[in-house]
């Protein structure tokens, strides 16, 4: 009896298995989280690349909407007050860049500091 459990089981964990790393895929660009958005907007350089001028207007364009999705997710640390003072400061700075105004790169520097984030945001 308890065997034939295991095999009725057994499909369900393999589709699971399937299944995971394609919503975590999936979540890179439909339904961002935190951590997709530090791999593609922050630890793969774009951040720097905006901040230093030399992004392409598409390449500012995509690192805004991940800014201003950045600012609609919760942190798992830290109070929402101070999430949401950095993350306004960094899509106010990232469209400050797009404008094209004189202090947006240096409004960016300062938004895209990692560990001034981390040391609040981020657990250890
Ligand atoms: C506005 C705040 C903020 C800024 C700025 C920021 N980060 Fe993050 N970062 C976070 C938070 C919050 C987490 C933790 C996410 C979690 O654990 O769910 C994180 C996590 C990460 C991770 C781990 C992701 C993972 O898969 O566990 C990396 C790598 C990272 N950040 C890189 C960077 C780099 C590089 C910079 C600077 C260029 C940077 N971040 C700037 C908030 C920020």
């Amino acid at each position: 009896m308890k065997r034939h459990r295991w095999a009725a089981v057994a499909p369900l964990f393999l589709l699971l298995l399937v299944l995971r790393p394609w919503a975590i895929a999936r979540g890179a660009d439909e339904s961002p989280t935190i951590k997709s958005v530090m791999k593609v907007a922050f630890k793969d350089g774009l951040a720097r690349k905006v901040a230093t001028g030399k992004a392409t207007a598409q390449e500012q364009g995509e690192f805004l909407k991940l800014s201003q999705a950045l600012q609609k997710l919760t942190p798992p640390q830290g109070d929402a007050e101070s999430w949401s003072e950095k993350t306004k400061g960094l899509v106010d700075a990232v469209q400050a860049v797009v404008d094209k105004k004189d202090e947006g790169p240096a409004l960016l520097r300062a938004a895209t500091n990692c560990m001034v984030c981390h040391d609040i945001h981020k657990p250890k």
